[in-house]
């Protein structure tokens, strides 16, 4: 396999060669002998950020695991970039990819800190799972779902540690597939106008239910979607009350596709089945995550790194000054196509529907899921009003 040379970060890589494994003139990573995907860099200098602002926030030293590797470069980064990394254990069942990490990991001079491992995601985590060999860190960066590597992650992360996890099944978890989303998530997800807040909600939610499971409370640091992908990092922290009370944050989304309605109720709440507003049947999606999406403190720690060397610092910045913006905000956006198509006129810029809102003394934001949406704690004739008289 013929390698190039890149440059992620303060980070240089081995990766196989763009030019011999394109399709129809574009590089196609599934066609190269050993993954590598120079369009998920900008996930990957995120979850740079998001480890160098857990450490702050934490104050210790911490190991972490990337045992999904392809060339090594999530776990790499991690031992090269972030001061505070004392070990990072990474990992593929590519025995092609072994000698690639390797060659990384010495061009980086990281032979001190960075373990490699040819072995399957769960057999390296459950070698990690009793006390003492556990990690602070783990980020599963699978293809498609996470979820076959979750209870083996959540099994191998210390009290307080973070599960970083990474969902390229868009299509389940947007609700083009249904079934698929109920075998791997046991939820139902809602095509249409909020599918992608809803399939980042099923994530999550799936990932809190495995996590109370074992006693874990669960805080959301960062989540987001964008591109092709889902990604969520989400602490842990033990004690049964901390679980009840992350449990009592599932629930089902219940929307109205006539009208837009839209509400959570927890699993326990009464099922309703007409919408409140216009009397026509409900959707219904989830068991969902209905908590906060980030932990606003934490964006802002990101926002106070040092970006400089990030080749996606204008992506990032704008990144995490939406998610900053939205942090609060109550479950599910408003599509300004969607309503103004309901009220048969053109759509208003989403500045001024969050400007009109915010002078009459609701909250309200653009998001990052969509940048002809917004998200209010207005109720549905106000929202309407608003966006007909923009
Ligand atoms: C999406 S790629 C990883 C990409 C990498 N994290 C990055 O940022 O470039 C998924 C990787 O998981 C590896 N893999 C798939 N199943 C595995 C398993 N059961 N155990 C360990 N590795 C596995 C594949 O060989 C592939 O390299
Ligand atoms: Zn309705």
């Amino acid at each position: 396999m013929r390698l190039i040379e890149i440059r992620e970060g303060k980070t240089s890589l081995r990766v196989p060669d763009f030019a011999e494994y394109a399709r129809k003139g574009a590089y196609d990573p599934s066609r190269a002998p050993v993954f590598y995907n120079p369009k998920m860099e900008f996930s990957r200098d995120l979850a740079v950020l998001a480890l160098k602002s857990y450490i702050n926030k934490i104050n210790h030293n911490v190991t972490v695991c990337d045992p999904l590797a392809g060339v090594g470069v999530r776990g790499i980064r991690y031992a090269k970039e972030v001061d505070g990394v004392e070990k990072s254990v990474v990992g593929d069942l590519n025995k092609d990819a072994i000698p690639i990490i390797l060659e990384n990991v010495k061009i980086n001079g990281l032979e001190e800190k960075v373990e490699v491992e040819h072995k399957d995601a769960n057999l390296l985590l459950t070698t990690h799972s009793e006390p003492g060999k556990r990690f602070d860190f783990v980020d599963l960066d699978p293809f498609g779902t996470p979820i076959p590597f979750l209870d083996s992650a959540i099994r191998a992360i210390k009290n307080k540690g973070v599960v970083a996890l990474t969902a390229t099944d868009t299509a389940p978890l947007c609700g083009v597939y249904v079934k698929p989303c109920l075998r791997k998530y046991g939820a139902f997800p809602l095509r249409g106008e909020i599918c992608h807040e809803v399939g980042l909600r099923i994530l999550i939610g799936s990932a809190v239910f495995a996590s109370i499971r074992e006693d874990f409370g669960v805080v959301v640091l960062l989540s987001y979607s964008v591109d092709h992908y889902f990604r969520a990092y989400l602490q842990l922290d033990l004690g049964a009350k901390k679980a009840d009370s992350s449990a009592s944050l599932l629930g089902y989304l219940l929307y109205c596709p006539n009208c837009s309605w839209r509400d959570t109720v927890p699993l326990s709440g009464a099922v309703i089945t007409s919408c409140p507003s216009c009397q026509r049947p409900l959707k219904r999606a989830g068991p969902l995550w209905c908590g906060p999406l980030a932990d606003r403190r934490f964006l802002q720690s990101m926002m106070e790194q040092d970006l400089s060397s990030l080749n996606t610092k204008k992506r990032i910045e704008k990144m995490l000054n939406l998610l900053i913006e939205e942090s609060g905000m109550p479950p599910t956006y408003y599509s300004v196509d969607s309503l103004s198509s309901k009220l048969k006129r053109g759509p208003p810029p989403v500045s001024l529907i969050v400007q009109r809102l915010k002078e009459i003394g609701y909250a309200a934001s653009p998001t990052h899921f969509n940048p002809k949406a917004f998200k209010t704690n207005a109720p549905l004739e106000i929202i309407m009003k608003t966006v007909n008289e923009a």
